[in-house]
């Protein structure tokens, strides 16, 4: 079994280039069956969730090339519309190919997503919006077998009961090429969202309001292929910035959008960090200590975003102080708090609530990654531990970040993959 070893304790210093996003890239690439044609996308994370999503494309009948971090995908060919359960069980984010082969081929058979055991995950609203827009849903033993009743979906007026991510492009990719107009009212809002809609925009779609709470999209009869650059990875940029201060080092982060991260530096600052934030960088140096911040409360964008609790709670770990996290977004996302107890950290859970006293140091052991954020978490912590840590199930963590050993190495941090 691979594994990440961490020989902790070492101050992080110098530059790093943050990588295009997992969250923008998924739906993105979703979105390219719509067009038909070959779509050339830049800045796409090579990943293990986006070799799935081109796994899903490929059996659709598209073709993909890597170019580097450039994926061209030709949708051309889209002839078949089934994701195989073994696929769908790989990532959560395969529900949201369902809004897009609708579109493309008017039927379509998916079944209940897989994903990181973070919750429930359920797909209620996913599923009640599909169906106002004129798709028959059948479920029978998690498979979901879809059908656009008549030749095109309808546009709909849909309220969200909650502002749900994959919920909001599933719908996108529904409406883009619907007839008729479809608004999303409590619409997500955050920043992948409104880089899916750009995306679509350049291909021809007719969407009003991406990235803010009531979207509006005028169907139109076709889509066209289109070159666009995916936005930076705002929670691997964070991941960077948590790595670094845990080791009271410093960091320029460069590519990255400083505003995508407006709950989460003022956090950093609070715990001692000097942050500095220009255009497109963001500058990090942190003191020997780091000192306990307010509470953090998880909540949609912009909130402090649920991504980021493991991670930001490894630095609470070793922070001087007691720290409390309220996760209000998935109700099974404390699954790293075993693992760094393991590591020294001193954490009481209760519900939805983690009280995390900071500890004066952690020490190196044997860990397991339990999800992909949480994997993350390890990683940070580890960072900070004295003494040689082993992470486990590594494979969680390449879900969602490129080489991460490599991003930290090349910091200064004695870490490598065996
Ligand atoms: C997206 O997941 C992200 N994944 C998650 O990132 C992220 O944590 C989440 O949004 C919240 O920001 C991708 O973009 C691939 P939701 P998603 O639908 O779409 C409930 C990571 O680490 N809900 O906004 O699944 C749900 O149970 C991942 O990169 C319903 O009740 O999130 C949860 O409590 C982890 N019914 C809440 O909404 C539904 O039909 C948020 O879910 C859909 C969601």
């Amino acid at each position: 079994m691979e594994k990440i070893v961490v020989d902790g304790g070492r101050k992080l210093e110098g530059e790093a280039h943050v990588q295009g996003s997992k969250n923008a890239s998924l739906p993105i690439i979703g979105a390219t069956i719509l067009t038909g044609g070959e779509n050339v996308l830049h800045m796409c994370p090579i990943l293990k969730d986006t070799i799935t999503a081109c796994e899903i494309l490929n059996l659709l009948g598209c073709k993909t090339v890597w170019q580097g971090k450039t994926l061209i995908i030709d949708s051309g060919g889209v002839c078949r519309n089934e994701i195989s359960k073994c696929l769908m069980n790989k990532m959560r984010s395969s529900i949201i190919f369902l809004g897009a082969i609708l579109a493309r081929c008017g039927e379509a058979t998916v079944y209940f997503p897989g994903g990181c055991d973070i919750g429930s995950r359920p797909i209620d609203l996913h599923i009640a919006s599909l169906k106002k827009m004129g798709v028959e849903i059948s479920e029978s033993c998690g498979e979901l077998r879809c059908r656009v009743s008549g030749s095109r979906i309808h546009g709909a007026e849909i309220f969200l009961s909650f502002p749900s991510v994959g919920a909001t492009e599933n719908i996108l990719l529904a409406a883009a090429t619907a007839r008729g107009e479809t608004v999303i009212n409590n619409a997500a809002i955050e920043p992948e969202i409104k880089d899916l809609c750009d995306y679509l925009n350049k291909c021809g779609a007719k969407i009003f309001g991406g990235g803010t709470q009531v979207i509006r999209i005028k169907g139109v009869e076709k889509l066209t292929p289109c070159e666009y650059n995916i936005m930076p990875d705002r929670i691997v940029a964070a991941t960077l910035l948590c790595g670094v201060a845990v080791t009271g080092g410093e960091v320029l982060l460069n590519s990255v959008r400083p505003s995508h991260l407006s709950s989460v530096l003022p956090v950093l600052a609070d715990m001692g960090c000097v942050v500095r934030a220009c255009e497109n960088t963001i500058f990090l140096k942190a003191k020997n200590f780091l000192i306990s911040s307010s509470p953090i409360r998880t909540m949609p964008y912009p909130g402090f975003p649920t991504d980021l609790q493991p991670i930001m709670m490894a630095l609470a770990c070793v922070s001087r102080g007691t720290t409390i996290f309220v996760e209000t977004i998935f109700e099974n996302r404390f699954r790293h708090v075993p693992e760094l107890r393991r590591l020294g950290a001193s954490i009481k859970i209760e519900g939805r609530v983690a009280v995390v006293e900071g500890v004066k140091m952690l020490r190196g052991a044997s860990v397991y990654a339990t999800d992909l954020r949480g994997g993350a978490s390890l990683l940070v912590a580890a960072l900070a531990a004295a003494g040689k840590t082993e992470i486990f199930k590594v494979c969680y963590i390449d879900r969602g970040y490129e080489k991460i050993e490599q991003q930290f190495s090349k910091l200064g941090a004695s870490v490598f993959r065996v």
